[in-house]
Protein backbone atom coordinates (compact mmCIF):
# COMPACT_ATOMS: atom_id res chain seq x y z
CA UNK A 1 0.00 0.00 0.00
CA UNK A 2 1.93 3.31 -1.67
CA UNK A 3 2.48 5.96 1.11
CA UNK A 4 -0.53 5.19 3.50
CA UNK A 5 -0.52 3.23 5.90
CA UNK A 6 -2.93 0.21 6.75
CA UNK A 7 -4.26 2.07 9.65
CA UNK A 8 -4.77 5.30 7.99
CA UNK A 9 -6.69 3.59 4.95
CA UNK A 10 -9.04 1.93 7.35
CA UNK A 11 -9.89 5.04 9.27
CA UNK A 12 -10.40 6.80 6.02
CA UNK A 13 -12.76 3.48 4.99
CA UNK A 14 -14.53 3.79 7.61
CA UNK A 15 -15.49 7.79 7.56
CA UNK A 16 -15.90 6.69 3.82
CA UNK A 17 -18.42 4.38 5.22
CA UNK A 18 -20.26 6.95 6.65
CA UNK A 19 -20.41 9.53 3.66
CA UNK A 20 -21.31 6.38 1.42
CA UNK A 21 -24.24 5.87 3.36
CA UNK A 22 -25.38 9.52 2.49
CA UNK A 23 -24.04 9.50 -0.78
CA UNK A 24 -25.81 6.72 -1.28
CA UNK A 25 -28.97 8.45 -1.31
CA UNK A 26 -28.03 9.96 -4.79
CA UNK A 27 -26.33 7.47 -6.92
CA UNK A 28 -24.88 8.72 -10.04
CA UNK A 29 -27.67 7.03 -12.24
CA UNK A 30 -30.47 8.65 -10.26
CA UNK A 31 -28.89 12.16 -10.56
CA UNK A 32 -31.06 15.15 -12.76
CA UNK A 33 -31.34 14.40 -16.11
CA UNK A 34 -29.37 16.30 -18.93
CA UNK A 35 -30.82 19.49 -19.48
CA UNK A 36 -27.68 21.19 -20.97
CA UNK A 37 -28.63 22.23 -24.54
CA UNK A 38 -25.98 21.75 -27.39
CA UNK A 39 -27.26 25.81 -28.84
CA UNK A 40 -24.83 27.17 -26.06
CA UNK A 41 -21.59 24.65 -27.61
CA UNK A 42 -19.21 25.13 -30.10
CA UNK A 43 -21.14 23.49 -32.46
CA UNK A 44 -24.73 25.82 -31.33
CA UNK A 45 -26.43 22.57 -32.26
CA UNK A 46 -26.49 19.16 -31.99
CA UNK A 47 -28.42 15.96 -30.86
CA UNK A 48 -28.78 16.91 -27.10
CA UNK A 49 -28.46 13.28 -26.31
CA UNK A 50 -27.37 12.53 -22.35
CA UNK A 51 -23.49 12.43 -22.47
CA UNK A 52 -23.09 9.81 -19.89
CA UNK A 53 -24.46 7.74 -22.20
CA UNK A 54 -21.98 8.41 -25.02
CA UNK A 55 -18.14 7.96 -25.66
CA UNK A 56 -15.69 8.03 -28.69
CA UNK A 57 -17.52 5.94 -31.64
CA UNK A 58 -14.73 6.58 -33.86
CA UNK A 59 -11.91 5.77 -31.85
CA UNK A 60 -13.06 3.08 -29.24
CA UNK A 61 -14.22 0.11 -31.48
CA UNK A 62 -10.87 1.03 -33.59
CA UNK A 63 -8.70 0.85 -30.71
CA UNK A 64 -10.64 -1.98 -28.90
CA UNK A 65 -9.61 -4.12 -32.87
CA UNK A 66 -6.18 -3.26 -32.11
CA UNK A 67 -6.29 -4.71 -28.48
CA UNK A 68 -7.59 -8.26 -29.68
CA UNK A 69 -5.21 -8.12 -33.28
CA UNK A 70 -2.05 -7.62 -30.85
CA UNK A 71 -0.98 -4.88 -32.57
CA UNK A 72 -0.67 -2.86 -29.30
CA UNK A 73 3.04 -3.01 -28.81
CA UNK A 74 4.06 -2.60 -32.79
CA UNK A 75 1.71 0.72 -32.62
CA UNK A 76 3.08 2.13 -29.73
CA UNK A 77 6.56 1.41 -30.97
CA UNK A 78 5.90 3.57 -33.79
CA UNK A 79 4.14 6.37 -31.84
CA UNK A 80 7.39 6.88 -30.16
CA UNK A 81 8.74 8.30 -32.88
CA UNK A 82 5.80 10.71 -33.20
CA UNK A 83 6.09 13.79 -30.94
CA UNK A 84 5.64 17.27 -33.38
CA UNK A 85 1.75 18.17 -34.46
CA UNK A 86 3.61 19.10 -38.08
CA UNK A 87 5.11 15.78 -38.14
CA UNK A 88 4.13 13.28 -40.67
CA UNK A 89 2.85 9.85 -38.95
CA UNK A 90 5.14 7.40 -38.97
CA UNK A 91 5.65 4.42 -40.88
CA UNK A 92 4.70 0.68 -39.79
CA UNK A 93 0.82 1.72 -38.64
CA UNK A 94 -2.05 -0.33 -39.65
CA UNK A 95 -4.49 1.53 -42.03
CA UNK A 96 -6.99 2.06 -40.02
CA UNK A 97 -5.19 3.47 -37.73
CA UNK A 98 -3.43 5.56 -39.93
CA UNK A 99 -7.06 7.33 -41.58
CA UNK A 100 -8.52 8.04 -37.95
CA UNK A 101 -4.91 9.59 -36.75
CA UNK A 102 -4.90 11.46 -39.71
CA UNK A 103 -8.64 12.79 -39.10
CA UNK A 104 -8.26 13.24 -35.53
CA UNK A 105 -4.85 15.13 -35.99
CA UNK A 106 -6.80 17.79 -37.72
CA UNK A 107 -8.36 21.04 -35.57
CA UNK A 108 -11.56 21.81 -35.53
CA UNK A 109 -12.42 24.23 -38.20
CA UNK A 110 -13.77 26.32 -35.84
CA UNK A 111 -10.12 26.68 -34.41
CA UNK A 112 -8.85 30.49 -34.24
CA UNK A 113 -5.25 31.11 -34.79
CA UNK A 114 -5.36 34.93 -33.42
CA UNK A 115 -7.15 33.31 -30.28
CA UNK A 116 -4.24 30.64 -29.70
CA UNK A 117 -1.59 33.31 -29.99
CA UNK A 118 -3.56 34.98 -27.05
CA UNK A 119 -3.64 32.55 -25.22
CA UNK A 120 0.02 32.08 -25.22
CA UNK A 121 0.66 35.25 -24.02
CA UNK A 122 -2.15 34.85 -21.52
CA UNK A 123 0.08 31.62 -20.06
CA UNK A 124 3.19 33.98 -20.13
CA UNK A 125 1.75 36.16 -18.02
CA UNK A 126 0.00 34.12 -15.46
CA UNK A 127 2.43 30.91 -15.73
CA UNK A 128 2.73 30.49 -12.61
CA UNK A 129 -0.69 31.10 -11.44
CA UNK A 130 -1.78 28.17 -14.27
CA UNK A 131 0.96 25.68 -12.65
CA UNK A 132 -0.18 25.71 -8.91
CA UNK A 133 -3.95 25.57 -10.55
CA UNK A 134 -3.29 22.38 -12.62
CA UNK A 135 -1.35 20.86 -10.07
CA UNK A 136 -3.23 21.88 -6.94
CA UNK A 137 -6.23 22.47 -7.84
CA UNK A 138 -7.17 20.34 -11.12
CA UNK A 139 -4.42 17.51 -9.72
CA UNK A 140 -6.10 16.94 -6.47
CA UNK A 141 -9.94 17.57 -7.11
CA UNK A 142 -9.39 14.61 -9.51
CA UNK A 143 -8.93 12.61 -6.82
CA UNK A 144 -12.92 13.37 -5.71
CA UNK A 145 -13.92 12.86 -9.25
CA UNK A 146 -15.05 9.46 -7.70
CA UNK A 147 -15.48 8.15 -11.68
CA UNK A 148 -12.11 9.72 -12.28
CA UNK A 149 -10.22 7.90 -9.08
CA UNK A 150 -11.60 4.88 -9.60
CA UNK A 151 -10.65 4.60 -13.50
CA UNK A 152 -6.95 5.50 -13.05
CA UNK A 153 -6.34 3.52 -9.61
CA UNK A 154 -7.72 0.30 -11.59
CA UNK A 155 -5.88 1.19 -14.98
CA UNK A 156 -2.40 0.26 -15.58
CA UNK A 157 -1.47 3.86 -14.46
CA UNK A 158 -2.37 3.60 -11.06
CA UNK A 159 0.06 1.28 -9.92
CA UNK A 160 3.04 3.77 -11.09
CA UNK A 161 1.33 7.06 -10.12
CA UNK A 162 4.82 9.48 -10.87
CA UNK A 163 4.76 8.15 -13.88
CA UNK A 164 1.31 8.82 -15.08
CA UNK A 165 1.35 12.54 -13.54
CA UNK A 166 4.49 13.01 -15.34
CA UNK A 167 2.13 12.35 -18.37
CA UNK A 168 -1.00 14.27 -17.47
CA UNK A 169 1.57 16.90 -16.68
CA UNK A 170 3.01 16.71 -19.94
CA UNK A 171 -0.51 17.42 -21.58
CA UNK A 172 -1.03 21.24 -18.88
CA UNK A 173 2.90 21.86 -20.32
CA UNK A 174 2.08 21.36 -23.68
CA UNK A 175 -0.83 23.40 -23.56
CA UNK A 176 0.87 26.43 -22.09
CA UNK A 177 3.99 25.97 -24.43
CA UNK A 178 4.10 28.92 -26.48
CA UNK A 179 3.96 27.17 -30.10
CA UNK A 180 1.41 24.30 -28.03
CA UNK A 181 -0.73 24.06 -31.36
CA UNK A 182 1.81 25.20 -33.94
CA UNK A 183 3.52 22.61 -36.12
CA UNK A 184 6.64 22.80 -34.08
CA UNK A 185 4.61 22.02 -30.97
CA UNK A 186 3.17 18.98 -28.93
CA UNK A 187 -0.06 18.91 -27.93
CA UNK A 188 -1.86 17.91 -30.84
CA UNK A 189 0.19 14.93 -30.53
CA UNK A 190 -0.36 14.31 -26.86
CA UNK A 191 -4.10 15.07 -27.18
CA UNK A 192 -4.39 12.33 -30.21
CA UNK A 193 -2.45 9.99 -27.80
CA UNK A 194 -4.91 10.68 -25.04
CA UNK A 195 -7.48 9.79 -27.13
CA UNK A 196 -5.89 6.58 -28.09
CA UNK A 197 -5.46 5.80 -24.29
CA UNK A 198 -8.86 6.38 -23.43
CA UNK A 199 -10.53 4.36 -26.11
CA UNK A 200 -8.09 1.56 -24.41
CA UNK A 201 -9.23 2.12 -21.26
CA UNK A 202 -12.58 1.87 -22.27
CA UNK A 203 -11.86 -1.66 -23.62
CA UNK A 204 -10.04 -2.64 -20.75
CA UNK A 205 -11.50 -1.75 -17.38
CA UNK A 206 -14.54 -3.55 -18.02
CA UNK A 207 -12.70 -6.47 -18.02
CA UNK A 208 -11.37 -5.60 -14.46
CA UNK A 209 -12.48 -7.81 -11.50
CA UNK A 210 -13.15 -4.09 -9.99
CA UNK A 211 -15.45 -3.00 -12.52
CA UNK A 212 -18.50 -2.15 -13.14
CA UNK A 213 -17.18 0.67 -10.51
CA UNK A 214 -19.02 1.03 -6.96
CA UNK A 215 -21.00 3.92 -8.78
CA UNK A 216 -22.26 0.60 -11.15
CA UNK A 217 -20.44 2.62 -14.72
CA UNK A 218 -19.95 -0.68 -16.55
CA UNK A 219 -18.38 1.74 -19.41
CA UNK A 220 -15.74 4.30 -18.12
CA UNK A 221 -14.88 7.81 -19.68
CA UNK A 222 -18.26 9.11 -20.66
CA UNK A 223 -18.64 12.21 -22.94
CA UNK A 224 -20.14 13.52 -19.37
CA UNK A 225 -17.06 12.21 -17.62
CA UNK A 226 -14.97 13.89 -20.39
CA UNK A 227 -16.67 17.37 -19.59
CA UNK A 228 -16.19 16.86 -15.82
CA UNK A 229 -12.65 16.43 -16.01
CA UNK A 230 -12.52 19.35 -18.47
CA UNK A 231 -14.32 21.56 -15.60
CA UNK A 232 -11.93 20.70 -13.30
CA UNK A 233 -9.45 21.95 -15.70
CA UNK A 234 -10.32 25.37 -17.28
CA UNK A 235 -13.36 26.32 -15.35
CA UNK A 236 -11.55 25.02 -11.81
CA UNK A 237 -8.56 27.28 -13.03
CA UNK A 238 -10.73 30.33 -14.17
CA UNK A 239 -13.23 30.30 -11.08
CA UNK A 240 -10.13 30.92 -8.47
CA UNK A 241 -8.31 33.13 -10.79
CA UNK A 242 -11.62 35.17 -10.59
CA UNK A 243 -11.92 34.67 -6.86
CA UNK A 244 -8.24 35.91 -6.44
CA UNK A 245 -9.13 38.94 -8.43
CA UNK A 246 -6.28 38.66 -10.94
CA UNK A 247 -7.35 41.11 -13.69
CA UNK A 248 -8.12 39.44 -16.98
CA UNK A 249 -9.07 41.27 -19.92
CA UNK A 250 -11.85 40.14 -21.75
CA UNK A 251 -9.90 39.03 -24.93
CA UNK A 252 -7.23 36.52 -22.78
CA UNK A 253 -9.97 34.75 -20.64
CA UNK A 254 -11.71 34.12 -24.19
CA UNK A 255 -8.35 32.62 -25.29
CA UNK A 256 -7.51 30.87 -22.37
CA UNK A 257 -11.18 28.84 -22.67
CA UNK A 258 -10.39 28.34 -26.50
CA UNK A 259 -7.06 26.72 -26.13
CA UNK A 260 -9.18 24.23 -23.77
CA UNK A 261 -11.71 24.48 -26.75
CA UNK A 262 -9.47 22.81 -29.50
CA UNK A 263 -7.90 20.87 -26.58
CA UNK A 264 -11.43 19.22 -26.11
CA UNK A 265 -11.73 18.40 -29.90
CA UNK A 266 -8.82 16.98 -30.36
CA UNK A 267 -9.90 14.51 -26.71
CA UNK A 268 -12.43 13.59 -28.46
CA UNK A 269 -14.78 15.38 -26.47
CA UNK A 270 -18.00 16.02 -29.56
CA UNK A 271 -18.54 19.86 -30.15
CA UNK A 272 -21.79 19.92 -28.88
CA UNK A 273 -20.76 19.38 -25.61
CA UNK A 274 -17.67 21.81 -25.29
CA UNK A 275 -19.56 25.58 -23.96
CA UNK A 276 -19.21 28.12 -26.22
CA UNK A 277 -18.62 30.45 -23.71
CA UNK A 278 -17.29 31.04 -19.72
CA UNK A 279 -21.21 31.46 -18.96
CA UNK A 280 -21.98 28.14 -20.65
CA UNK A 281 -19.10 26.27 -18.89
CA UNK A 282 -20.28 27.34 -15.47
CA UNK A 283 -23.95 26.65 -16.43
CA UNK A 284 -22.34 23.21 -17.23
CA UNK A 285 -19.76 22.62 -14.28
CA UNK A 286 -22.97 23.54 -12.37
CA UNK A 287 -25.12 20.68 -13.45
CA UNK A 288 -22.08 17.95 -14.09
CA UNK A 289 -18.92 18.78 -12.30
CA UNK A 290 -20.08 20.57 -8.33
CA UNK A 291 -22.49 17.72 -7.63
CA UNK A 292 -20.44 14.73 -7.99
CA UNK A 293 -17.64 15.73 -6.28
CA UNK A 294 -17.13 12.70 -3.19
CA UNK A 295 -14.65 11.10 -1.47
CA UNK A 296 -13.74 7.28 -2.36
CA UNK A 297 -11.10 4.89 -0.59
CA UNK A 298 -9.20 5.00 -4.21
CA UNK A 299 -9.06 8.80 -4.37
CA UNK A 300 -8.02 9.20 -0.74
CA UNK A 301 -5.15 6.75 -1.66
CA UNK A 302 -4.47 8.26 -4.68
CA UNK A 303 -4.13 12.26 -3.02
CA UNK A 304 -1.98 10.73 -0.48
CA UNK A 305 0.63 9.29 -3.09
CA UNK A 306 0.12 12.68 -4.93
CA UNK A 307 0.96 14.92 -1.64
CA UNK A 308 3.95 12.42 -1.56
CA UNK A 309 5.94 12.75 -4.67
CA UNK A 310 7.59 15.52 -3.10
CA UNK A 311 9.04 12.89 -0.46
CA UNK A 312 12.21 11.66 -2.87
CA UNK A 313 13.53 15.25 -2.77
CA UNK A 314 13.20 16.11 1.34
CA UNK A 315 11.74 13.12 2.47
CA UNK A 316 8.18 14.70 2.88
CA UNK A 317 9.03 16.74 5.32
CA UNK A 318 8.55 20.21 3.77
CA UNK A 319 6.60 19.28 0.33
CA UNK A 320 4.10 17.18 1.88
CA UNK A 321 2.79 19.32 4.31
CA UNK A 322 2.86 22.81 2.21
CA UNK A 323 1.09 20.93 -0.84
CA UNK A 324 -1.60 19.63 1.66
CA UNK A 325 -1.56 23.37 2.56
CA UNK A 326 -1.93 24.07 -0.81
CA UNK A 327 -4.64 21.43 -1.49
CA UNK A 328 -6.65 22.38 1.75
CA UNK A 329 -6.53 26.59 0.58
CA UNK A 330 -7.34 25.57 -3.05
CA UNK A 331 -9.98 23.45 -2.08
CA UNK A 332 -11.32 24.20 1.06
CA UNK A 333 -11.83 22.19 4.18
CA UNK A 334 -14.52 19.82 2.97
CA UNK A 335 -12.19 18.58 0.07
CA UNK A 336 -9.31 18.67 2.40
CA UNK A 337 -11.29 16.73 4.79
CA UNK A 338 -12.57 14.05 2.97
CA UNK A 339 -8.88 13.38 1.60
CA UNK A 340 -7.87 13.34 5.30
CA UNK A 341 -4.94 16.24 4.84
CA UNK A 342 -4.06 17.09 8.27
CA UNK A 343 -4.37 20.66 9.34
CA UNK A 344 -1.56 22.22 9.16
CA UNK A 345 -1.07 25.55 12.12
CA UNK A 346 1.86 26.90 10.41
CA UNK A 347 1.24 26.71 6.20
CA UNK A 348 -2.77 26.94 6.69
CA UNK A 349 -2.75 30.58 7.98
CA UNK A 350 0.12 31.41 6.39
CA UNK A 351 -1.46 31.06 2.49
CA UNK A 352 -4.69 32.63 3.84
CA UNK A 353 -2.57 35.55 5.10
CA UNK A 354 -0.07 36.02 2.49
CA UNK A 355 -1.40 34.78 -1.09
CA UNK A 356 -3.44 38.53 -1.51
CA UNK A 357 -0.94 40.56 -1.01
CA UNK A 358 1.50 37.64 -3.21
CA UNK A 359 -0.64 38.15 -5.90
CA UNK A 360 -1.30 42.11 -5.82
CA UNK A 361 2.54 42.57 -5.49
CA UNK A 362 2.71 39.94 -8.90
CA UNK A 363 -0.14 41.73 -10.46
CA UNK A 364 1.39 45.23 -9.54
CA UNK A 365 4.78 45.03 -10.77
CA UNK A 366 3.32 43.36 -14.76
CA UNK A 367 3.01 46.42 -15.94
CA UNK A 368 6.45 47.09 -16.16
CA UNK A 369 8.98 46.80 -19.31
CA UNK A 370 10.44 43.68 -19.31
CA UNK A 371 8.28 41.75 -16.24
CA UNK A 372 6.07 39.45 -18.55
CA UNK A 373 9.47 38.11 -19.79
CA UNK A 374 11.04 37.65 -16.69
CA UNK A 375 7.59 35.67 -14.92
CA UNK A 376 7.84 33.87 -18.04
CA UNK A 377 11.63 32.53 -17.53
CA UNK A 378 10.85 31.99 -13.91
CA UNK A 379 8.10 30.06 -14.13
CA UNK A 380 9.05 28.29 -17.16
CA UNK A 381 12.06 27.17 -15.18
CA UNK A 382 9.76 25.97 -12.71
CA UNK A 383 7.59 24.61 -15.26
CA UNK A 384 10.65 22.34 -16.66
CA UNK A 385 12.32 21.58 -13.26
CA UNK A 386 8.38 20.00 -12.30
CA UNK A 387 8.16 17.92 -15.18
CA UNK A 388 11.61 16.64 -15.36
CA UNK A 389 11.43 15.79 -11.92
CA UNK A 390 8.09 13.55 -12.32
CA UNK A 391 9.17 11.82 -15.64
CA UNK A 392 12.57 10.93 -13.87
CA UNK A 393 14.33 13.22 -16.24
CA UNK A 394 13.06 10.42 -19.11
CA UNK A 395 11.40 11.36 -22.16
CA UNK A 396 7.54 11.33 -21.67
CA UNK A 397 6.11 8.93 -23.93
CA UNK A 398 2.27 8.50 -23.69
CA UNK A 399 1.32 4.94 -24.60
CA UNK A 400 -1.54 2.86 -24.86
CA UNK A 401 -1.71 0.44 -22.42
CA UNK A 402 -2.60 -3.37 -22.78
CA UNK A 403 -3.42 -4.27 -19.50
CA UNK A 404 -5.36 -2.60 -16.50
CA UNK A 405 -3.72 -2.66 -12.68
CA UNK A 406 -1.92 -5.99 -11.84
CA UNK A 407 -4.43 -7.02 -8.78
C1 LIG B 1 -4.82 8.73 -19.40
C2 LIG B 1 -5.62 13.49 -19.72
C3 LIG B 1 -10.30 12.63 -18.82
C4 LIG B 1 -8.99 8.35 -16.99
C5 LIG B 1 -4.65 10.07 -19.66
C6 LIG B 1 -3.47 10.68 -20.17
C7 LIG B 1 -3.67 12.02 -20.21
C8 LIG B 1 -5.01 12.26 -19.78
C9 LIG B 1 -2.69 13.09 -20.67
C10 LIG B 1 -2.21 9.93 -20.61
C11 LIG B 1 -1.42 9.55 -19.42
C12 LIG B 1 -1.03 8.11 -19.40
O1 LIG B 1 -0.90 7.47 -20.43
O2 LIG B 1 -0.87 7.62 -18.29
C13 LIG B 1 -7.00 13.67 -19.59
C14 LIG B 1 -7.72 14.90 -19.85
C15 LIG B 1 -9.05 14.65 -19.63
C16 LIG B 1 -9.14 13.27 -19.19
C17 LIG B 1 -7.07 16.22 -20.26
C18 LIG B 1 -10.27 15.53 -19.76
C19 LIG B 1 -10.25 16.74 -20.25
C20 LIG B 1 -10.33 11.41 -18.16
C21 LIG B 1 -11.49 10.87 -17.52
C22 LIG B 1 -11.12 9.67 -16.98
C23 LIG B 1 -9.72 9.46 -17.32
C24 LIG B 1 -12.84 11.53 -17.47
C25 LIG B 1 -11.93 8.67 -16.21
C26 LIG B 1 -13.17 8.85 -15.85
C27 LIG B 1 -7.76 8.05 -17.55
C28 LIG B 1 -7.11 6.78 -17.43
C29 LIG B 1 -5.92 6.86 -18.15
C30 LIG B 1 -5.86 8.21 -18.68
C31 LIG B 1 -7.65 5.58 -16.66
C32 LIG B 1 -4.93 5.75 -18.44
C33 LIG B 1 -3.91 5.54 -17.41
C34 LIG B 1 -3.17 4.26 -17.69
O3 LIG B 1 -2.58 4.06 -18.75
O4 LIG B 1 -3.19 3.46 -16.84
N1 LIG B 1 -5.59 11.05 -19.45
N2 LIG B 1 -7.88 12.71 -19.19
N3 LIG B 1 -9.28 10.54 -18.04
N4 LIG B 1 -6.99 8.89 -18.30
FE1 LIG B 1 -7.44 10.75 -18.80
Amino acid sequence: MDGLSRRNMLKAGGALGALGALSAATPAWARPPWTWSPRGSVAGTGEGADPRWVWDPEADPLVASLLDRGEVPRVNAALRTWTKNGQPLPDGLPADLRDFMERARRLPPWADRGKLGTAVEFTEKRGLYLGVLYGLASGMMSTVIPHEARAVYYSKGGAAMKDRISKTAKLGYDIGSRNAYQPDGEMVVTCVKTRLVHAAVRHLLPKSPHWPDASGEKIPISQADMMVTWHSLPTTVMRKLTAWQVPIPAADSAAFLHSWQVGAHLLGIMDEYIPASWDQANAQAAQVLDPVLEPTSEGVELADILLGLGSAVDGGVLSKPVLGAFTRFLLGDRIADWLRIAREPVWDPLLRASWGPFIAVREGLLPFPGAPQAYWLFDEFLRRAALLYLSEARPISIEIPETNRPS
